[in-house]
């Protein structure tokens, strides 16, 4: 078969050192900053406005339209902010891209600090993952050494300081606005909207905030330009992306590919299911994207795609579980993560996820009934667009998307009165989700 990878971000993984300045610099790295800086900084917006790319955070908003909502000439300091707070479960790409190459992602951010007119960016990184942190700390150093932050970068008369920030593990301050308001000391719950961040975001100052894949795809871009980037991808959703593939696959990684490729493509490159068993479920995009069968293997992984499925893109987190996977103990899995990670500030999902927890728990026991299923349906509906943020929206996800399509195995728990995965209730229960 045809399939083309198209390693742009992950081409310089495998160097030698391949996270150091000069590493990164044999590679042709921080070449283009010089010709970024030379050129106007409406003209750079105007280059990713053209590339079309999407935001690489879950949401896929278009990078160029959002750096053109901050105002100009409002004599405000202006903020970048990198969210690379990644803690959705099967969401994977960040930690290796910062790991392997944070010069890439430096570069990207000095780049789009001057095309947004900041002096001053902040890279958000979750706490738990200090040897990321220790790499961007090092990196940062490197890139001043170099001339590259600072006073009069490149003899440009641009300044920029890179701030790395520590937060201290809480998925909720992925959420932008919750980031910002962890950014600036306070406990990380998100803000009301409007204002948007770009008019009031970090210290009520125009501010654009980034996924890290996106603003390392910024150089390239700046590189190869916009035409270059739209010959990958689809048309709505061009470029490359980097796919993470865990669970019961025989080769979990990171694969680079362009938007569009589906699961069959991808598991075909690489090594498919572990050997003899088969996909039972998958998510295309993390947890808080709604699940998917085999039956979606054909279904193309750009931002248009998943969604006519009914699913969404997401983080392209692609979890995969065989048939040895009880569904109901993955959801409560899930579900016990978000009502971990719920901030409480709004009753549909403090209090919904709460009540997930309690009824998967008895079902998965093989001590719920019919009833219950119809409880966590009506749950989700109270929670679905009722939450403050999309934390609670996404809680709903698996939840529903199991029930759409494994109904009967919810079904074989209650009748059975016990999990049929169970090894000792298997044996009692075999043939009850056949
Ligand atoms: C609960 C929650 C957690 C999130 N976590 C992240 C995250 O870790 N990284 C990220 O880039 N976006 C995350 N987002 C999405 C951000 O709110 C925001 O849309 C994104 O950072 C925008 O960047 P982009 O336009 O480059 O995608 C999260 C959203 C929610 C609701
Ligand atoms: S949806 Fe959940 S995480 Fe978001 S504000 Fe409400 S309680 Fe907090």
């Amino acid at each position: 078969m045809t399939f083309n990878l198209t390693p742009v971000l992950t081409s310089n993984w495998g160097g030698d050192k391949s996270w150091t300045i000069e590493s990164y610099r044999r590679t042709g790295g921080y070449r283009v900053l010089g010709d970024a800086l030379a050129m106007a900084p409406d003209a750079l917006i105007q280059l990713v406005k053209d590339s079309g790319l999407r935001g690489r955070g879950g949401a896929g908003f278009p990078t160029g339209m959002k750096w053109g909502f901050i105002p100009q000439g409002d004599g405000k300091p202006h903020y970048l902010v990198v969210n690379a707070d990644e803690s959705e479960p099967g969401t994977c790409k960040d930690i290796p891209l910062m790991m392997a190459s944070p010069h890439t992602l430096l570069e990207g951010v000095l780049i789009s600090a001057y095309a947004i007119r900041a002096n001053r960016a902040f890279i958000y990184v979750r706490g738990e993952v200090v040897h990321v942190v220790r790499r961007l700390l090092n990196a940062v150093e490197e890139a001043k050494a170099a001339g590259f932050i600072g006073k009069n970068v490149l003899g440009s008369g641009f300044d920029i300081d890179v701030v790395v920030h520590i937060g201290a593990g809480a998925y909720i301050c992925g959420e932008e606005t919750a980031l910002l308001e962890s950014l600036e000391g306070f406990r990380g719950q998100p803000r009301l909207r409007p204002p948007f961040p770009a008019i009031e975001g970090l210290y009520a100052c125009p501010t654009v905030i980034n996924n890290v894949e996106t603003i390392a795809s910024v150089p390239a871009i700046v590189r190869g330009g916009a035409d270059w980037f739209k010959k990958m991808g689809t048309e709505k959703s061009p470029g490359f992306k980097i796919f993470s593939l865990s669970g019961h696959v025989a080769r979990p990684g990171q694969y680079e590919a362009p938007l569009g490729i589906t699961l069959r493509e991808l598991l075909d490159a690489t090594g498919g299911m572990r050997e003899g068993h088969e996909l039972k479920f998958w998510t295309p995009g993390g947890s808080s994207t709604p699940l998917f069968t085999a039956e979606h293997l054909d279904v193309p992984l750009d931002f248009e795609g998943p969604l006519a499925h009914g699913s969404m893109l997401g983080t392209t987190a692609l979890q995969l579980f065989d048939e040895t996977t009880c569904v109901v103990r993955a959801v409560l899995r899930w579900s016990e993560f978000y009502a971990h990670e719920s901030c409480g500030k709004c009753t549909p999902c403090r209090e919904g996820v709460f009540w997930y927890v309690q009824i998967l728990d008895r079902l998965e026991r093989g001590e719920g009934d019919e009833q219950d299923l119809e409880t966590l349906l009506d749950l989700s509906e109270n929670i679905l667009g009722r939450a403050f943020c999309a934390l609670g929206d996404g809680a709903t996800s698996p939840v529903t998307s199991s029930i759409q399509y494994f109904r009967d195995e919810y079904q074989a728990h209650f009748d059975g009165r016990g999990c049929p995965f169970d090894p000792v209730a298997s044996t009692v229960f075999a043939g009850a989700i056949a």
